[in-house]
Formats: C-alpha cells, structure tokens, sequence
C-alpha cells in the first residue's frame, strides 16, 4: 500500500500553544456503544482520523445513520440489524471487536470472524469471550469465526485476569442491556472507561464504580438519547509534552485533564523538564541537560504503553542509560531498528530495552510500524539534524488529528508528500 509520507526538518525548538482534540480511545467504544440506544445520539469533540472513519463505516454497515457536522457527530441506530462481521470487515478495522459487546447485549448473538494479530502484537479476545460465558452466552469458535449465543443472557460475575480495556469496555457494553446484575472484578481503570460510563449512564444505563477495579452493571431494559462532551485525548497530550521535552522548547497544552497523565508528568519533571499545570492545560519547558529514566509500562494508572515510544526518543538524548520495561505489549519495539537509524543506541532482550544517551540523531528514511512508533519518529525527526522521510504516514492518520498543522504552528517543518506525488 502506498501512503502519505512526512518530510521532517529537525532543529527547531517547539513553542506556543496546542490544543488537544478529543481522546482516539474513548470515541471508539461510545460510537459502538451507540448502537445500544435506539433513538439518536450525539458526541462532540470526536477527532477527524481514520479510525474514526473506520468507525463510522462500521456503524453504516449495520444500518446506523451517521451525520456529521465538523467535530459533532449525531448517530440513529434506530434501524440497526444483526450483521456477520466477515474476515476482511475484523481485518481492516481492529476497532469493530468493539462491537462484540454491544451486538450482543442488543440482539443476543454474534457472528464475527477471528481477529488477526497487528504490530503491537498479537491482540488476543480470550478475556472478552470468557466474560461472554459468565453472561450466559454459549461462545464457541470454529472455521475462524467466533459466535456467541446468549438465549437466556443473564448478569454474572467477572474476574478478568488482566485487566484488559477492551474487554472492560465489551463487558460493560454488552451488560447494560442485559437482566440481573453483573460484576466486572480487576476491570481497567482507564479514563476511557470513566468516559464510556458516563455516555452510557447519561442514556440510562445503570453503572457504578469505572476508575476502580470493580464495576457493577444493572441491566435496563433500554436506552434513550444522550449528548456527549469527549474527555481531551491523554495520549496525544503527552506526546505534545514529551515533543516540548525532546526539542528543548516551551510549549502550553490546552484542553487537558493534568489527573490523566501524572505518571507522565511525574517522569518529565524527574527528566529535568520543567511543568506547570494550570486550569486545563499544562506547560512544559525542556532541558538541555535530561536525566536518564527508568521506565515500565503498566496498566492505568501506571505509565502508558502508548507514551512509551515517544518517551524513548527523549531518554534517546538523556546523559547516561535508560531502561525501559513494556509489560503490556509483547512485540511494541519495532521503532527501537528505525530509531537506530538516526543514530540512536538502543539494545532489546524481549520486553526490556536499554537506552544509552547520544549526543545526536541525523535524518534518515524509516517507516512507521504502528500508530505511536509513527509520532516517536516524528518527534526524532524534529531533533534530527539533517532532514528525515517518515514512511507509513496512514498509521499517524489513525490516531492524530490535523499533526502537521499542530506542529508546525508551533514552529515545527513538518511536510506531507501526498502519495499521488511520490514515486
Ligand atoms: C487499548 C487501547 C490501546 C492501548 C491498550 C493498553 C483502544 C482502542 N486501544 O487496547 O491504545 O495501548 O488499551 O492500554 O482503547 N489481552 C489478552 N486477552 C484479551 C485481551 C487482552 O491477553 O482478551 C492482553 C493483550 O494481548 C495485551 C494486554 O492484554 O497484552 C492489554 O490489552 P488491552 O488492555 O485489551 O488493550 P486494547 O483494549 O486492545
């Protein structure tokens, strides 16, 4: 597949302001806990990216009616139907295991093939099926389908043994239609699940306890309309505070929740970076002199394992060697070879990494392997000396509204070579 590339012209220290758009993580689940409501919803702040297109494919293709008005979608699902989500829907659009949950709280069976791995790793929904049984649901899985067969679906209890945000958010979803109580135990904590609670508790859905490990869900009988402001996005925040970091710049990020990204802000400031957190927003001055880090990933409230490649260029230019551990995705190293191409000197032994400070990257041709490997390397780029070419742009496009606008208000030069005018 051809796609977009960037052209990044290192050297520029960031500053000025950045505003963040709503959070990729949050949008998803609620555009597929849409379909539960029967009347129209409405979702504001929702970010202009691919996934989100995917989404809105997604939803037509079950017969919802998406209308979309700027940043403000109004969604009917009114006239949803049952559908099989084939091979080549699951394949090209890893979102749409999002809709497990829903469909089958809503109608009481699915139909959906297997979804394949992807770059991070190998993505499996073992945890998500095993709370579809505790619900009553007969999964069984054959020819690389899942189907789940849920007659009499009833409320249960749920330990997850890890606590997996996608299939909280399933296992939320598919219960609030459902009879009698369930209980979710070592649920994720994710402010994307405090986000999705309060979409569905707004539409009548009876919910207590996301940000907490146990979530308790009363099954109603059915769900109305609702209106909903998105939380800011805390990833995209972080990577805009670790680009001010990275380039030694000064940069105030607006539309932020600062509860969000503490073990962020907590890394930063051991960095050497300076921050001050205000009434949404924070601002974040960088150092010429960053302290190396030690880093694990964990589940929320730990540090984000979407933060880590970026974090891993900063650590790239700290003054001694860093150690990163990635705890949650097995394979989220890919950057690590592209990275080394600039200059860095990075060493891997499965999950840990080991980040030895230089003084200098220089600019390269490498290609993005996933959506935050795609922001990493644009934060490298822009320290680089020497231009870098960004392949594989499509990942950023998932995740990050309007980057190179964002970036290059900031004084960043970033440039998009449209794939009709590459060769
Ligand atoms: C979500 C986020 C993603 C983030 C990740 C971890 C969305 C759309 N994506 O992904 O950006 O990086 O959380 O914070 O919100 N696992 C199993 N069995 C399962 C489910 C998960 O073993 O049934 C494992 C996964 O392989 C992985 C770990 O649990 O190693 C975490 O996965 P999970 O929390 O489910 O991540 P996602 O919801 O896919």
């Amino acid at each position: 597949m051809k796609t977009d590339k960037f052209v990044v012209v290192g050297g520029k220290k960031l500053s000025g302001k950045i505003r963040v758009s709503g959070s990729k993580n949050a949008v998803l689940p609620i555009m597929a806990a849409s379909i539960l409501s029967n009347r129209e919803v409405v979702i504001h702040d929702v970010p202009s990216i691919s996934d989100v297109m995917e989404m809105t494919k997604m939803l037509e293709i079950l017969g919802a009616k998406v209308k979309k008005e700027g940043n403000v979608y109004t969604i009917d699902s009114s006239n949803v139907q049952p559908q099989e989500f084939s091979e080549s829907i699951v394949r090209k659009i890893r979102a749409s295991s999002l809709f497990m949950g829903p469909m089958l709280g809503k109608f009481g069976s699915i139909k959906v093939a297997y979804p394949g791995g992807c770059n991070i790793g190998s993505r499996p929904i073992d945890l998500h099926l095993k709370g579809f049984e505790k619900l009553n649901a007969v999964v069984v899985e054959r020819h690389g389908y899942i189907e789940a067969n849920g007659a009499n679906l009833q409320g249960g209890i749920i330990y997850l043994d890890f606590p997996s945000v996608g299939a909280t958010q399933n296992l939320v979803m598919a219960a609030c239609l459902i009879p009698g109580d369930t209980v979710i135990k070592n649920a994720a904590r994710e402010p994307e699940i405090v986000d999705l609670q309060n979409f569905l508790n707004s539409m009548g859905a009876r919910i207590r306890g996301s940000g907490t490990d146990t979530i308790k869900i009363t099954g109603v009988k059915k769900l109305g309309t609702v209106e909903h402001y998105l939380i800011p996005d805390r990833i995209e925040a972080g990577t805009h505070m670790i680009a001010a970091a990275v380039t030694g710049g000064d940069i105030v990020v607006e539309n932020v929740i600062t509860d969000h990204l503490v073990p962020l802000t907590s890394k930063l400031k051991d960095a050497g970076c300076q921050i001050d957190e205000g009434d949404y927003q924070v601002r974040v001055q960088g150092t010429t002199h960053i302290r190396p880090l030690d880093i694990k990933t964990l589940p929320y409230p730990g540090f984000p394992t979407d933060l880590q490649p970026q974090m891993m260029v900063l650590l790239t230019f700290a003054q001694g060697t860093s150690v990163i551990v990635e705890n949650i995705f097995e394979n989220r190293f890919k950057h690590v070879d592209e990275l080394r191409r600039l200059g860095a000197e990075i060493k891997v032994e499965g999950r840990i990494a080991i980040v030895k400070g230089v003084k200098k990257l220089t600019g390269a041709f490498v290609a993005a392997t996933d959506l935050r490997a795609a922001s990493a390397l644009v934060l490298a780029g822009l320290v680089s000396e020497e231009a870098t070419v960004i392949e594989n742009i499509h990942y950023l496009d998932r995740g990050y509204e309007d980057f190179e606008r964002k970036y290059n208000n900031l004084g960043a030069k970033i440039i998009r070579v449209n794939n009709s005018l590459s060769s």
